[in-house]
Protein backbone atom coordinates (compact mmCIF):
# COMPACT_ATOMS: atom_id res chain seq x y z
CA UNK A 1 0.00 0.00 0.00
CA UNK A 2 1.17 3.95 -0.06
CA UNK A 3 -0.50 6.67 1.33
CA UNK A 4 -0.23 10.12 -0.46
CA UNK A 5 -2.55 13.26 -1.02
CA UNK A 6 -5.30 14.08 -3.67
CA UNK A 7 -7.01 17.09 -3.14
CA UNK A 8 -6.27 18.11 0.42
CA UNK A 9 -7.09 14.30 1.90
CA UNK A 10 -4.86 11.51 2.86
CA UNK A 11 -5.38 8.11 1.24
CA UNK A 12 -4.14 5.01 0.45
CA UNK A 13 -4.09 2.54 -2.46
CA UNK A 14 -2.76 -0.24 -3.65
CA UNK A 15 0.75 0.00 -5.39
CA UNK A 16 0.18 -0.42 -8.74
CA UNK A 17 -3.12 1.49 -9.27
CA UNK A 18 -3.48 4.49 -11.09
CA UNK A 19 -4.21 8.15 -10.00
CA UNK A 20 -8.26 7.75 -11.41
CA UNK A 21 -8.72 4.48 -10.08
CA UNK A 22 -7.88 5.92 -6.71
CA UNK A 23 -9.71 9.48 -7.55
CA UNK A 24 -12.84 7.50 -8.08
CA UNK A 25 -12.65 4.98 -5.15
CA UNK A 26 -12.99 8.77 -3.19
CA UNK A 27 -15.52 9.76 -4.62
CA UNK A 28 -13.24 12.69 -6.75
CA UNK A 29 -15.20 13.18 -10.34
CA UNK A 30 -12.71 13.61 -13.29
CA UNK A 31 -13.59 13.58 -16.85
CA UNK A 32 -12.97 10.86 -18.79
CA UNK A 33 -13.26 9.74 -22.59
CA UNK A 34 -10.96 7.01 -23.52
CA UNK A 35 -11.08 5.00 -20.63
CA UNK A 36 -13.08 1.47 -19.69
CA UNK A 37 -12.36 -1.13 -17.03
CA UNK A 38 -12.44 -3.89 -19.68
CA UNK A 39 -9.32 -2.49 -21.79
CA UNK A 40 -6.06 -1.06 -20.22
CA UNK A 41 -5.64 2.44 -20.27
CA UNK A 42 -3.97 4.44 -23.27
CA UNK A 43 -4.19 8.03 -22.39
CA UNK A 44 -5.67 9.02 -25.77
CA UNK A 45 -8.22 11.62 -25.18
CA UNK A 46 -6.16 13.97 -22.27
CA UNK A 47 -9.21 14.82 -20.82
CA UNK A 48 -8.30 13.17 -17.22
CA UNK A 49 -5.53 15.48 -16.85
CA UNK A 50 -4.26 16.12 -13.37
CA UNK A 51 -1.68 18.12 -10.92
CA UNK A 52 0.71 15.87 -9.75
CA UNK A 53 3.77 16.84 -7.30
CA UNK A 54 6.77 14.55 -6.44
CA UNK A 55 9.56 16.19 -5.01
CA UNK A 56 10.32 18.98 -5.93
CA UNK A 57 8.18 18.81 -9.44
CA UNK A 58 4.87 19.66 -10.37
CA UNK A 59 3.73 18.74 -13.56
CA UNK A 60 0.48 17.83 -15.62
CA UNK A 61 -0.31 13.87 -16.04
CA UNK A 62 -3.11 11.95 -17.41
CA UNK A 63 -4.60 10.37 -14.56
CA UNK A 64 -5.53 6.93 -16.21
CA UNK A 65 -1.54 5.81 -16.94
CA UNK A 66 -0.35 7.80 -13.99
CA UNK A 67 0.76 5.31 -10.80
CA UNK A 68 0.27 6.32 -7.63
CA UNK A 69 3.06 6.90 -5.31
CA UNK A 70 4.30 7.32 -1.97
CA UNK A 71 3.81 11.18 -0.53
CA UNK A 72 2.75 12.29 -4.19
CA UNK A 73 0.23 15.39 -4.30
CA UNK A 74 -2.54 15.18 -6.43
CA UNK A 75 -4.88 18.00 -7.46
CA UNK A 76 -7.58 17.42 -9.64
CA UNK A 77 -8.92 21.01 -10.14
CA UNK A 78 -6.78 23.21 -10.01
CA UNK A 79 -6.68 25.94 -12.68
CA UNK A 80 -4.30 25.13 -14.50
CA UNK A 81 -6.32 21.80 -14.26
CA UNK A 82 -8.98 23.06 -15.14
CA UNK A 83 -7.58 25.55 -18.42
CA UNK A 84 -5.87 21.77 -19.97
CA UNK A 85 -9.32 20.44 -19.58
CA UNK A 86 -11.23 22.89 -21.25
CA UNK A 87 -8.44 23.25 -24.18
CA UNK A 88 -8.61 19.55 -25.01
CA UNK A 89 -12.42 19.48 -25.01
CA UNK A 90 -12.90 22.26 -27.11
CA UNK A 91 -10.29 20.96 -29.66
CA UNK A 92 -12.37 17.37 -29.54
CA UNK A 93 -15.73 19.53 -29.95
CA UNK A 94 -14.43 21.10 -33.22
CA UNK A 95 -13.11 17.31 -34.45
CA UNK A 96 -16.72 16.22 -33.39
CA UNK A 97 -19.26 19.10 -33.47
CA UNK A 98 -22.41 16.99 -34.05
CA UNK A 99 -21.67 14.65 -30.88
CA UNK A 100 -24.47 15.17 -28.32
CA UNK A 101 -22.16 13.27 -25.66
CA UNK A 102 -19.40 15.69 -26.24
CA UNK A 103 -21.91 18.51 -26.27
CA UNK A 104 -23.30 17.49 -22.57
CA UNK A 105 -19.87 16.71 -20.82
CA UNK A 106 -18.55 20.28 -21.84
CA UNK A 107 -21.56 21.69 -20.49
CA UNK A 108 -21.17 20.00 -17.30
CA UNK A 109 -18.10 21.43 -16.92
CA UNK A 110 -19.22 25.13 -18.17
CA UNK A 111 -17.47 24.93 -21.36
CA UNK A 112 -18.67 26.27 -24.45
CA UNK A 113 -17.43 25.35 -28.34
CA UNK A 114 -14.80 28.00 -29.08
CA UNK A 115 -14.60 29.78 -32.66
CA UNK A 116 -11.33 29.85 -32.75
CA UNK A 117 -11.37 26.21 -33.77
CA UNK A 118 -12.98 25.38 -36.93
CA UNK A 119 -15.31 22.79 -36.61
CA UNK A 120 -14.47 19.84 -39.27
CA UNK A 121 -18.04 18.18 -40.39
CA UNK A 122 -16.71 15.27 -41.76
CA UNK A 123 -15.43 13.42 -39.28
CA UNK A 124 -18.62 12.04 -37.89
CA UNK A 125 -18.78 11.82 -33.46
CA UNK A 126 -15.04 9.76 -33.70
CA UNK A 127 -12.48 11.34 -31.23
CA UNK A 128 -10.06 8.56 -31.77
CA UNK A 129 -9.99 7.12 -28.36
CA UNK A 130 -9.40 3.67 -29.74
CA UNK A 131 -11.40 2.35 -27.20
CA UNK A 132 -13.07 0.33 -30.26
CA UNK A 133 -10.01 -0.81 -31.71
CA UNK A 134 -8.69 -2.41 -28.67
CA UNK A 135 -12.28 -4.00 -27.43
CA UNK A 136 -11.85 -5.30 -31.00
CA UNK A 137 -8.08 -6.68 -30.81
CA UNK A 138 -7.67 -7.43 -26.41
CA UNK A 139 -11.39 -8.74 -25.36
CA UNK A 140 -13.03 -9.71 -28.44
CA UNK A 141 -9.71 -11.16 -30.30
CA UNK A 142 -11.14 -10.42 -33.69
CA UNK A 143 -8.46 -7.44 -34.67
CA UNK A 144 -11.57 -6.34 -37.88
CA UNK A 145 -10.67 -2.33 -37.08
CA UNK A 146 -8.06 -0.06 -36.57
CA UNK A 147 -7.26 3.48 -37.08
CA UNK A 148 -5.49 4.59 -40.50
CA UNK A 149 -4.33 7.90 -42.52
CA UNK A 150 -2.46 10.50 -39.90
CA UNK A 151 -2.95 13.88 -38.41
CA UNK A 152 -6.52 15.32 -39.27
CA UNK A 153 -7.23 12.78 -41.26
CA UNK A 154 -7.11 9.47 -38.96
CA UNK A 155 -9.99 7.81 -39.12
CA UNK A 156 -11.14 4.14 -37.19
CA UNK A 157 -12.38 1.27 -39.74
CA UNK A 158 -11.59 -1.66 -41.46
CA UNK A 159 -8.63 -2.07 -42.94
CA UNK A 160 -8.77 0.03 -46.22
CA UNK A 161 -12.14 1.33 -45.25
CA UNK A 162 -13.36 -1.29 -47.11
CA UNK A 163 -16.38 -4.12 -45.65
CA UNK A 164 -14.60 -5.61 -43.13
CA UNK A 165 -14.23 -9.31 -43.62
CA UNK A 166 -12.55 -10.16 -40.08
CA UNK A 167 -15.70 -8.07 -38.21
CA UNK A 168 -17.80 -10.65 -36.64
CA UNK A 169 -20.52 -8.99 -35.89
CA UNK A 170 -20.39 -8.87 -32.03
CA UNK A 171 -21.01 -5.16 -31.98
CA UNK A 172 -18.63 -4.86 -28.99
CA UNK A 173 -16.86 -1.56 -30.50
CA UNK A 174 -20.49 0.08 -30.82
CA UNK A 175 -20.95 -1.17 -26.93
CA UNK A 176 -17.63 0.38 -25.96
CA UNK A 177 -17.44 3.41 -28.04
CA UNK A 178 -18.06 6.59 -26.01
CA UNK A 179 -19.44 8.89 -28.29
CA UNK A 180 -22.37 6.59 -30.55
CA UNK A 181 -20.29 6.72 -33.56
CA UNK A 182 -20.40 3.10 -34.81
CA UNK A 183 -23.73 2.62 -35.95
CA UNK A 184 -24.58 -0.78 -35.67
CA UNK A 185 -28.30 -1.10 -36.81
CA UNK A 186 -30.36 -4.20 -35.46
CA UNK A 187 -33.61 -6.56 -36.04
CA UNK A 188 -34.69 -9.83 -35.13
CA UNK A 189 -32.99 -11.82 -37.71
CA UNK A 190 -30.03 -9.23 -39.08
CA UNK A 191 -27.47 -6.99 -37.65
CA UNK A 192 -25.11 -4.37 -39.63
CA UNK A 193 -22.04 -2.75 -38.75
CA UNK A 194 -19.13 -2.05 -40.55
CA UNK A 195 -20.76 -2.57 -44.08
CA UNK A 196 -21.47 -6.00 -43.35
CA UNK A 197 -24.99 -7.38 -43.09
CA UNK A 198 -24.90 -10.68 -40.33
CA UNK A 199 -27.57 -13.56 -39.92
CA UNK A 200 -27.81 -13.73 -35.67
CA UNK A 201 -28.78 -16.87 -35.01
CA UNK A 202 -32.22 -18.17 -32.96
CA UNK A 203 -31.61 -19.57 -29.66
CA UNK A 204 -32.90 -23.48 -30.23
CA UNK A 205 -34.95 -23.52 -27.07
CA UNK A 206 -36.65 -20.11 -27.21
CA UNK A 207 -36.57 -18.98 -30.87
CA UNK A 208 -34.93 -16.05 -29.88
CA UNK A 209 -32.29 -13.85 -31.94
CA UNK A 210 -29.26 -13.50 -29.93
CA UNK A 211 -26.23 -13.23 -31.55
CA UNK A 212 -24.43 -12.90 -35.16
CA UNK A 213 -23.98 -16.66 -36.85
CA UNK A 214 -20.40 -15.30 -37.42
CA UNK A 215 -19.75 -14.51 -33.93
CA UNK A 216 -20.96 -18.23 -32.69
CA UNK A 217 -18.71 -19.68 -35.50
CA UNK A 218 -15.37 -17.57 -34.19
CA UNK A 219 -15.58 -18.60 -30.63
CA UNK A 220 -16.81 -22.32 -31.87
CA UNK A 221 -12.80 -22.18 -33.89
CA UNK A 222 -11.58 -20.70 -30.77
CA UNK A 223 -12.71 -22.78 -28.32
CA UNK A 224 -13.48 -26.04 -29.60
CA UNK A 225 -17.38 -25.77 -28.78
CA UNK A 226 -19.57 -27.77 -31.07
CA UNK A 227 -22.19 -24.84 -32.62
CA UNK A 228 -25.01 -27.09 -31.72
CA UNK A 229 -23.75 -26.56 -27.67
CA UNK A 230 -23.63 -22.66 -28.89
CA UNK A 231 -27.03 -22.43 -30.12
CA UNK A 232 -28.97 -21.60 -26.95
CA UNK A 233 -29.36 -18.04 -25.76
CA UNK A 234 -28.11 -17.32 -22.16
CA UNK A 235 -31.37 -17.57 -20.76
CA UNK A 236 -32.23 -20.85 -21.72
CA UNK A 237 -28.74 -22.08 -20.44
S1 LIG B 1 -15.30 5.05 -33.00
FE1 LIG B 1 -15.80 5.53 -30.85
S2 LIG B 1 -14.61 4.04 -29.66
FE2 LIG B 1 -13.72 4.06 -31.73
S3 LIG B 1 -12.03 5.54 -31.66
FE3 LIG B 1 -13.88 6.66 -32.35
S4 LIG B 1 -14.82 7.50 -30.48
FE4 LIG B 1 -13.35 5.91 -29.83
S1 LIG C 1 -9.31 8.90 -19.74
FE1 LIG C 1 -7.22 9.32 -19.42
S2 LIG C 1 -6.52 10.03 -21.29
FE2 LIG C 1 -8.60 9.50 -21.68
Amino acid sequence: MVSFIIDGKKVEAEAGANVLQVARKYGIVIPTLCCHESVAPSGACRLCVVEVKKGKRTRIVTSCLYPVDEGIVVETKTDRVLNVRRLVMQLLMARCPESEVLKDMAKEMGIEPQPAFHPDTDKGKCVLCRLCVKACEDVVGASAIGLSGRGKNKKVGAPFMEDSKTCIGCGACAYICPTEHIIMESTDSKRKIWGRTFKMQPCDKCGRYFAPVDQLKFISDKTGTPMTELAVCMSCK
